[in-house]
């Protein structure tokens, strides 16, 4: 098998949002892989954040691919706007979707990757029928609406799983985690199976996010050397 491509995503929903340009220039600087942004709709979450536009806005500072977490319901009316605003990768709720297998294609047809996003209460079933079609899993380790919360540890078993349906259907999906994740529990998440970490505050609230994400890499590397 061969070694995993790690990927850190800091989430603009703990960045500075009167700064935002600056602070994703500042985030890419550091060493981001990709820019984790949170869309929230005051309805499939309780929380409102921000829509097509300030990804639009974002976009010329852009210079890794923005990946939208689409916390809203209805989901397919705004997926094109999303692709025209220069994401790169769509995932969405199965809860919010009347017709999954539908939205997983709207999204490719818009050149983007489809992913499916599975709250701690989900279970991976939703996968059964649409595998090949999501390029990316992302499995929540807290439930979605805020930043700065605790990683709930049954994410673990449920990452481990979600790997093992990606190595038996042979296909290149990635398999993202996202809520309280940290430099200090980033390794186990690592262990568990996932490839892409989703960070917020534990990098938006440190000073020095340089030095925020090289810790994580770090964890990572020690890790999968352990491993
Ligand atoms: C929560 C969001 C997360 C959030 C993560 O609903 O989907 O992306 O920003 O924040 P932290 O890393 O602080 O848990
Ligand atoms: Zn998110």
């Amino acid at each position: 098998m061969k070694p995993r491509e790690f990927r850190i995503a800091p989430s603009l929903l703990s960045a500075d949002f009167a700064r935002l340009g600056d602070e994703v220039r500042e985030v890419i600087a550091a060493g981001a892989d990709l820019l984790h942004f949170d869309v929230m709709d005051n309805h499939y979450v309780p929380n409102l954040t921000v829509g097509p536009l300030v990804c639009a806005a974002i976009e010329p500072f852009a210079t890794v691919p923005i990946d939208v977490h689409l916390m809203v319901k209805p989901v397919d009316r705004i997926v094109p706007d999303f692709a025209k605003a220069g994401a790169s990768i769509i995932s969405f709720h199965p809860e919010a979707s009347e017709h999954v297998d539908r939205t997983l294609s709207l999204i490719r047809d818009h050149g983007c990757k489809a992913g499916l996003v599975f709250n701690p209460a989900t279970p991976l079933v939703h996968l059964d029928h649409v595998m090949d079609k999501v390029d990316v899993i992302l499995i929540m380790s807290v439930n979605p609406g805020f930043g700065g919360q605790s990683f709930i540890r049954s994410a673990l078993p449920k990452l481990a799983e979600a790997r093992r349906r990606i190595e038996a259907s042979g296909r290149d999906i990635w398999l993202e985690v996202d809520g309280g994740v940290k430099a200090d529990n980033i390794g186990e998440i690592a262990r568990a199976g996932a490839d892409t970490f989703v960070a917020g505050s534990a990098i938006f609230n440190e000073k020095d996010r340089g030095a925020a994400i090289a810790r994580m890499r770090t964890e990572l590397a020690r890790a999968t050397m352990a491993a």
